[in-house]
């Protein structure tokens, strides 16, 4: 039988499938909109986020909050925020294979409980992982590609912004791609 949300949330939270759960404060679930339209996918808590046990809450996150409200998005209401792999590499290293296979399936009974129109990936090791294994996110965030009716767009990540301002008006542009799809295939998200 199919999960519930409960009890996804419920088995994620006591989770030991992989070496991460030895030193994490907090699982890091996901935050938003249940029923939201738009997914938002990072690759993995850093210690801000594993504290605080909320993805994206460093200044990351913040930037991040920043640009969803420059086109009208908010965490709360209209975006569901995750992230691979739900608990903190040590010294924020990219998730190794094994534990986003071990996680991977997290995202996936979210993804099925959510249905949402579009996903949006933050970063290279989340696009590599979602849209295409050979990704190049520097030549390729921005571009949607359609897989099974859900709307697919890597995005830079927001950290990657902090240590790179020069990419920043690229990523803004990003935005305003993704509020045009969304005008055009989900306009209820600005209805509401
Ligand atoms: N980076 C991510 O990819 N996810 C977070 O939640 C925080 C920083």
């Amino acid at each position: 039988m199919l999960s519930t949300w409960q009890e996804i949330e419920e088995k994620c939270l006591n989770c030991t499938r992989c070496r991460l759960c030895e030193k994490r404060h907090n699982v890091v679930f996901g935050v938003g909109n249940k029923d939201a339209r738009i997914l938002f996918i990072g690759e993995g808590p850093g210690e801000q986020e594993d504290l605080q046990g909320e993805p994206f809450v460093g200044r990351a996150g913040q930037l991040l909050d920043k640009m969803l409200y420059a086109v009208d998005l908010d965490r709360h209401q209209n975006v569901y925020i995750t992230n691979i792999v739900k608990c903190r590499p040590p010294m924020n290293r990219d998730p190794q294979e094994d534990e986003q296979d071990c996680c991977i399936g997290y995202l996936r009974e979210q993804t099925r409980l959510i249905r949402p129109k579009i996903i949006v990936t933050l970063g290279r090791i989340a696009g590599m992982k979602l849209i295409k294994p050979d990704l190049r996110i520097t030549r390729e965030h921005g571009a949607f590609i359609e897989r099974k009716g859900i709307w697919m767009m890597p995005m830079l990540h927001p950290a990657a912004l902090l240590r790179n301002p020069s990419q920043m008006e690229g990523a803004f542009n990003d935005f305003l791609i993704l509020r045009e799809k969304i005008k055009e295939i989900c306009p209820d998200v600005y209805d509401r």
